[in-house]
């Protein structure tokens, strides 16, 4: 399949799932992401089926999917790199193009040329005109991954069951059935399920290590019931509490995949 189009970059090969964060590319240098026609020839050609002509979500295949396309028109996104307020960074509209979220309808788009997913990532910013009055949100800086000191485990099961309280929609086994789990609304007030970590990584719809699960907890997925965690952290500078529950997240993700 790969012959047919080139090879892929190194990051989407078929033999495992993609590095969340190497997905964005820059954007070419020197070369606008082409004209607004050329976008939005792509997003007909390519995205309206679901995302609908108007950015609305309301395409023809929508009410076939399980999981409703996203609405663009509202301007809320939930895989960022920013935190707070704000809109997210091209980047990561860039790398859910790039990535897809198969296991949830939308396949990947990374055999597009880049300039063309660049023009498809400004072209799906004109639905939502208050784009550039909002700004983009503030970067969000992980930094590398902590050593993991002894009695990590302990801490971040206690993060995970206690203080941050991931239990109540993700269940104590992390199989997204905790006590909220049956409630739990969409943007839409559509049902939505929290993540069932045993489903293994084709089921996260951003990353699956640790770093990714580091990211959620301090983004939140806007437009979902779970909301960021920084006013939790004892120490906004020190994301040690994040990557601890993390850690905790990928064991059990482990010891509960079925
Ligand atoms: C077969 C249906 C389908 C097609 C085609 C499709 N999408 Fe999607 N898209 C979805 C679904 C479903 C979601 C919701 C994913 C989720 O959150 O589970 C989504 C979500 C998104 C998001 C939201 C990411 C976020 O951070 O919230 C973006 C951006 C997006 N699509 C862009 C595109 C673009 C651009 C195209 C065309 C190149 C496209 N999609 C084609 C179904 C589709
Ligand atoms: C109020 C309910 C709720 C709480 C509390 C909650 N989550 Fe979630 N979480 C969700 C929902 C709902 C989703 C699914 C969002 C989606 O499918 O787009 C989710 C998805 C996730 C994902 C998957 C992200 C991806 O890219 O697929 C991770 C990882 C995660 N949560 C970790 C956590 C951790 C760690 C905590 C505790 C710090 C936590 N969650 C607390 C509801 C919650």
């Amino acid at each position: 399949m790969w012959a047919a189009c080139g090879s892929p970059p190194k990051s989407i090969a078929p033999s495992g799932p993609p590095i969340w964060e190497e997905l964005a590319q820059a954007r070419p240098v020197g070369e606008s992401s082409g004209s607004s026609a050329h976008g939005r020839a792509a997003y007909e050609a390519h995205c309206a089926a679901c995302h609908g002509i108007r950015g609305d979500g309301g395409g023809p295949a929508a009410q076939f999917l399980a999981t409703p396309p996203r609405d663009f028109t509202r301007g809320v996104f939930r895989f960022r790199t920013t935190v707070g307020e704000g809109m997210p960074q091209d980047e990561d509209l860039f790398r859910s193009v790039t990535a897809g979220f198969s296991a949830y309808g939308m396949p990947s788009f990374a055999y597009l040329p880049a300039g063309e997913r660049w023009a498809l990532v400004d072209y799906v910013k004109t639905f939502y005109p208050k784009w550039d009055a909002f700004g983009v949100g503030e970067t969000l800086a992980i930094g590398a991954e902590p050593p993991r000191l002894p009695g990590w485990e302990e801490r971040g099961r206690r993060l995970y069951e206690t203080k941050f309280d991931c239990k109540k929609c993700h269940g104590l086994t992390g199989h997204g059935d905790g006590p909220s789990a049956k409630d739990l609304k969409d943007e839409h007030g559509r049902r939505i399920r929290p993540r069932d970590y045993s489903l293994g990584p084709v089921f996260r719809k951003s990353g699956w290590r640790p770093r990714d699960t580091v990211r959620v907890m301090a983004t939140g997925l806007p437009g979902t019931p779970m909301t960021g965690y920084f006013e939790q952290l004892n120490d906004p500078n020190d994301l040690t509490e994040f990557w601890e529950a993390a850690w905790y997240v990928e064991r059990l993700d482990q010891s509960t995949r079925r």
